[in-house]
């Protein structure tokens, strides 16, 4: 089993949650931190792509998040050299992108529960490492098979699930169903993290708490606000220019200039998220000349509201 840090946790966001960002939600508190999803046949054409979406900077505990719906290939790619750096592996069974789901990955899996189970337990018997699922409670709009699919993943040889509460259909928007978390958490005995709209600690205490929900996997929450692992931990935030400085630092650490320019531009404009003139403040971010610029402008609106 993996040890989390705590079991507050953040969830994978495909252009966002790299080894730079880790690291500083790391810093304030998170538990376990995972990857963006990679193309388990991208591991077995050995794609150039998929080495840099496995970037890592010695963050830990860390999980390789894995997508794709052939057991085999799923299972040789958890025993794959590029990722026996990670800790543990996690199986994408939630994306809800047209191009993942035509090709019968990520959420599509939700509609076929036996070829669900067999990459599983393929994944489990290939390796050492834990192997978690993150997946949605049902495809369709109103579908709702959180506690089959819980108890699937559990028989199949999960050590841990995170449930994010919405369907497929709905995308990454309407209310996430915690009431379904809650029932599936209480048919297993695997811990179970839930997640959707994860913002506050009332969210977290109804949970975790009242619930008996193992954990929480934040996604959004975090973005520009890494100090929601400190709040929710307990702890006093810190302030934003000084996460900024050490995000730009630990971006410095590990990536080319190309890449920091359009990475952390998209970072900026979430740290400045509340501040008087958001609006006008994103656009300068994003047509500024270079980086020292736009941390500028975003300072200067974090600072104005101070
Ligand atoms: C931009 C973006 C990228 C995402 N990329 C991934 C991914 O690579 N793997 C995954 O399992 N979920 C991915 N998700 C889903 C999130 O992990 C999470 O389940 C979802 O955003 C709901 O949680 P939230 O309401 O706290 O954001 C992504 C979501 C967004 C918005």
């Amino acid at each position: 089993m993996l040890k989390f840090k705590s079991n507050i946790i953040l969830a994978p966001l495909a252009g966002f949650t790299d080894c730079a960002f880790r690291k500083l939600c790391y810093d304030c508190g998170a538990g376990l931190t995972v990857t963006e999803m990679v193309s388990a046949k991208g591991l077995h054409y050995k794609n150039e792509n998929t080495k840099y979406l496995l970037k890592t900077a010695g963050e830990a505990p860390i999980s390789a998040q894995i997508f794709g719906n052939d057991p085999d290939i799923m299972a040789e790619a958890c025993c794959s050299e590029a990722l026996k750096p990670f800790d543990g592996i996690d199986i994408n069974m939630g994306c809800p992108v047209p191009k993942i789901v035509k090709n019968f990955e990520g959420s599509a899996l939700l509609n076929d529960i036996n070829l669900a189970e067999k990459i599983i337990s393929k994944c489990a018997k290939s390796t050492s490492k834990p192997i978690s699922v993150k997946f949605r409670i049902g495809f369709r709009a109103d579908e709702d098979i959180c506690v089959e699919f819980a108890k699937m993943c559990e028989g199949a040889g999960a050590q841990f699930i995170t449930i994010h509460g919405r369907t497929r259909e709905q995308f990454y928007s309407g209310n996430a169903r915690y009431d379904s978390i809650i029932k599936a958490s209480e048919q297993v005995k695997i811990p179970v993290f839930a997640n959707g709209n994860i913002k506050t600690i009332e969210d977290y205490d109804f949970l975790v708490k009242q619930n008996n929900v193992f954990g929480v996997a934040i996604g959004r929450g975090a973005l520009g606000n890494p100090n929601i692992f400190r709040e929710l931990n307990g702890l006093t935030p810190i302030d934003k220019s000084t996460l900024i400085a050490q995000h730009y630092k630990y971006l410095k650490e590990n990536f080319d200039e190309h890449y920091i320019q359009t990475n952390f531009k998209k970072h900026l404009c979430y740290y400045i998220d509340g501040t008087a003139h958001a609006k006008s403040t994103r656009n300068l971010i994003f047509t500024s000349q270079n980086i020292e610029q736009a941390i500028n402008f975003a300072l200067e609106a974090i600072n104005a509201q101070s």
